[in-house]
């Protein structure tokens, strides 16, 4: 049960016969920002003073005399302005304790409207190793599946695989020329992806050799212009000061990407073999782009490597989401719309949505900068146009409600353009959200690298995780007097607290927000993190086993007495469980639930140092904090849980 819900429907019946719109006064009730104006405050007396043109308190003391209240709260109380401030009653709290310590769900009720929500997550180019960059949209996707289906909504996970993109006729290019069949037997993705990095080296290579020229040309005409402008500016002109640095950021900006260019190609120019093989192949990129075309033609001999090569790399993914943990329900990669394509760009030319444009078929939408392309002048579909396919398919064939597309904020633009030409286009009742994320960063400022400047593979940041857990762990349990795991037992908990570690230390960040990749932070066991979580749950686990007690043996039958405000703050906070979900569900954000989590651990933290489980003064209070302590452990649990994060009962 939501104690905001709870709360606002009582205001509600009130509110109702003193505004139209009760929906923004009533967001206006929020638990308090400090406990000494009690749980709960309603700040909704000032906004609704201009409305009614009475004063705030008056308005105040009129709801609080028609509120029915007094089965939850103390009297409330009006404070300074008009606030509302909302206490409740300990019976109450001890009562709604007593309730939930039976129920599986924790006191969260299901959702009144499901939705059938698909969210579109991970989603890795294939033939591509996986980096850190795919982690985030992977743990968020996953952790945003879960809370959903425990909200009780309908969820499919959709892994929208980048299986027929550019990559391929780069890779079938490369593996045709420059193959090593040693390496390719041994370890095949490793192979391709050395090769689609060749190729993407050569073909940059010969574009920048082509650029050269011409950036030069404008650089050098830039620079003129920077002089003469000099030359006759008069020192006093502010306009002309403007119009100069602007000239002077221009020039600045060609010579950046002059240098970048003459840094390519002295690069690759360095190495003589690769120089060699480069000047043997002048036309690579146009001809990978032209075997990316046969393949999309239903040419059979690249369709047969096409065919040859993605189970290897299917096969490498899979290795990985197991290791994550992590399940699709459905893994349509873009090569299944193929088919779908014509009819897409057919349709959108029926409803007169698209102009072609210097031979290409675009959609123009009012407001927006660019097209969105859907089909370029060389008759190839695009990005754009599977994801106009997949919406249709995923609201026609799987009756969909709503889309989340978990990818990071680069791709912004193509969601705003592609959301709004699927409006267009009919779908208008169709809900679609871009989940957006920022980048993960190394120590130095910079998207996380390897010291050799390469993305971080997964599979070896999987390792790293663990095997760092795993001293921790060992050096934990060696402490002890007599240490409390099995060989077997250590590495189980190294495995969950290296990859739950990795989860919550990107689930724990706002997800716009860039964050930097930090070890030593990410696995400590105190903070926020997900092994002091883990810690905190076995140590509860502890607590019943040195007891000899059952922790299902305190789910009915105890009574629950909050005798001091540890207790109370703590069964509080328990409580507020529910409005938790609810309020990751509102903005698809999971760090409002390891923020729950890490206020709940520090609400239990004071609670224990207060409250002695094993010498409480009675039985009944003993009992009592069993019951809030079983509840903790079986809420971190839960809570882990849903951002697909494991916990151990002995650690
Ligand atoms: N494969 C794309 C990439 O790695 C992400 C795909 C996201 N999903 C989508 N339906 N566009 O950039």
């Amino acid at each position: 049960m939501s104690l905001l819900t709870l709360l606002r429907s009582r205001f509600d019946s009130v509110l109702r016969s003193m505004a139209d719109d009760t929906g923004p006064l009533l967001e206006m009730i929020r638990p308090a920002q400090d406990a000494r104006f009690g749980d709960y405050q309603a700040n909704f007396a000032m906004s609704l003073s201009k409305q009614l043109g009475k004063p705030p308190r008056e308005i105040a003391a009129e709801v609080v005399s028609r509120l029915q209240l007094d089965d939850l709260c103390e009297a409330p109380e009006v404070a300074g302005p008009g606030f509302i401030n909302l206490k409740f009653r300990s019976e109450f709290i001890a009562a709604r304790i007593t309730e939930i310590a039976g129920d599986d769900r924790l006191g969260v009720t299901p959702v009144d409207n499901p939705r059938h929500v698909i969210v579109d997550f991970s989603s890795p180019n294939v033939a591509k190793p996986m980096h850190v960059g795919h982690l985030r949209s992977t743990v968020i996707g996953d952790a945003i599946c879960r809370t959903l289906r425990f909200a009780g909504h309908r969820v499919t996970s959709d892994n929208h695989i980048g299986d027929w993109g550019t990559q391929f006729g780069m890779i079938i290019y490369g593996y045709r020329h420059f193959r090593n069949d040693a390496a390719y037997a041994a370890e095949p993705v490793a192979e391709l992806s050395r090769l689609y990095k060749l190729v993407n080296q050569l073909s940059d290579y010969h574009t920048a050799v082509q650029k050269l020229p011409v950036l030069k040309t404008v650089l050098e005409k830039a620079e003129k212009g920077v002089q003469e402008f000099q030359a006759t500016l008069d020192a006093g002109d502010k306009k002309a000061q403007k119009q100069l640095a602007q000239l002077q950021r221009q020039a600045e900006s060609a010579r950046t990407e002059l240098r970048a260019c003459e840094s390519t190609v002295a690069n690759l120019q360095s190495d003589a073999s690769l120089l060699a093989i480069a000047d043997a192949h002048p036309n690579i990129a146009r001809l990978a782009r032209e075997e990316t075309a046969k393949l999309h033609a239903g040419d059979a001999d690249n369709q047969k490597l096409w065919d040859e090569f993605l189970p290897a790399c299917l096969q490498a993914l899979q290795r990985i989401y197991d290791r994550l943990g992590i399940q699709f329900d459905l893994s349509l990669g873009e090569s299944f719309y193929n088919p779908m394509l014509p009819e897409v760009v057919e349709s959108l030319k029926s409803k007169q949505l698209s102009t072609v444009s210097d031979g290409a078929v675009c959609v123009f939408i009012e407001g927006n900068r660019a097209p969105f392309i859907v089909q370029k002048s060389d008759g190839a579909y695009t990005y754009a146009t599977t994801d106009l396919a997949t919406i249709r398919y995923r609201h026609e064939t799987l009756h969909a409600d709503e889309l989340l597309y978990v990818v990071d904020n680069r791709q912004s633009e193509h969601f705003q353009l592609l959301f709004q030409t699927a409006q267009h286009w009919g779908f208008e009742k169709l809900r679609m959200r871009h989940i957006s994320f920022g980048t993960v960063m190394g120590a130095d400022g910079k998207p996380y690298k390897t010291r050799s400047g390469d993305n971080v593979g997964l599979e070896s940041l999987i390792d790293e995780a663990i095997s760092r857990a795993r001293r921790i762990i060992d050096e934990n349990d060696n402490r002890r007097e007599s240490p409390a795991l099995s060989e077997e037992q250590r590495a189980r908990v190294a495995e969950i607290v290296g990859i739950g570690g990795i989860k919550y230390a990107d689930l724990h960040h706002n997800r716009d927000s860039d964050y930097t990749f930090d070890w030593d932070k990410m696995l400590a066991t105190t903070g926020d993190t997900a092994a002091y979580m883990q810690y905190a749950y076995a140590r509860i686990c502890g607590i019943f086993r040195k007891l000899q007690i059952e922790r299902t043996a305190v789910r009915s039958g105890c009574a629950v007495i909050l005798s001091c405000s540890e207790e109370r703050a703590l069964a509080l906070q328990l409580l507020q469980f529910d409005d938790a979900i609810r309020s990751v569900l509102s903005e698809y954000r999971p760090h409002l639930l390891t923020a729950w989590l890490f206020e709940t651990a520090d609400k239990f933290s004071k609670f224990y140092d207060r409250c002695s489980v094993q010498d409480a003064e009675t039985e009944g209070l003993q009992k009592s904090r069993l019951v809030l302590c079983d509840l903790m452990a079986r809420s971190l649990h839960t809570g882990l849980s849903l951002l697909g994060i494991e916990t151990a009962e002995v650690m």
